[in-house]
């Protein structure tokens, strides 16, 4: 059975909301799909001010926290991160620059490589996220999907969730990942 790793960050439970529902359509499609999420020691803190936060904190603490040897084990990797400043989250960015070891040896070479974001509602800003990303996998020599930018917009409060008509892109984005894996 191939394995996609799902590696995010999510805050405030958008990007987790996409990742879950991307986890259950790959595994019913046959592929041994795994949630992991990146490092973030603020999120209780986090949970304490904002309660969309506080919403989702025990469904975002119940993930395991990736380990960069789950690369090495993915035939694919999905990144999902929150646009922050136009970028990847900090936490995110920490997990990308501790996976320095696998860099130039062959160790990612060939693995397949989507990404999507959550974004407030600057799009140009969402897809320089996702082309960082992208450029990561591309620094390991992984290999992109033809996937569709899944953006999700969750506007200025943020309070905007991933809609049944979003859920319609992920299985889309889904599509693409079980075909490349089958
Ligand atoms: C520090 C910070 C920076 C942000 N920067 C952007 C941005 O550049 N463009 C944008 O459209 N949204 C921006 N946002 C909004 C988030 O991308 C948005 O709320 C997203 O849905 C959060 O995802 P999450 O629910 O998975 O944490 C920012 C939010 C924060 C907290």
């Amino acid at each position: 059975m191939k394995r996609c790793s799902i590696i995010i960050h999510s805050v405030t439970g958008n990007t987790f909301i996409i990742a879950d529902h991307l986890c259950k359509l790959l595994r019913e499609g046959g592929v041994d799909a795994r949630l992991y999420r990146v490092e973030d020691p603020d999120l209780h803190i986090l949970a304490n001010e904002n309660e969309r936060t506080n919403e989702f904190l025990e469904d975002l603490l119940a993930i395991p926290v990736v380990k960069n040897e789950k690369l090495l084990k993915s035939d694919a990797v999905v990144m999902g991160c929150p646009t922050y400043f136009a970028n990847v989250s900090a936490e995110m960015k920490a997990f990308i620059d501790g996976t320095i070891g696998y860099y130039g040896t062959g160790d990612m070479n060939g693995r397949l490589f989507a990404a999507f974001t959550s974004c407030g509602g600057g799009l140009d800003d969402a897809k320089k996220a996702i082309a960082a990303m992208n450029t990561w996998a591309l620094q390991m020599e992984m290999e992109l999907l033809p996937v569709e930018p899944l953006i999700h917009v969750s506007g200025e409060e943020g309070g905007i969730r991933p809609s049944v008509e979003f859920g319609g892109r992920i299985g889309s984005f889904a599509d693409v990942i079980l075909k490349a894996l089958s």
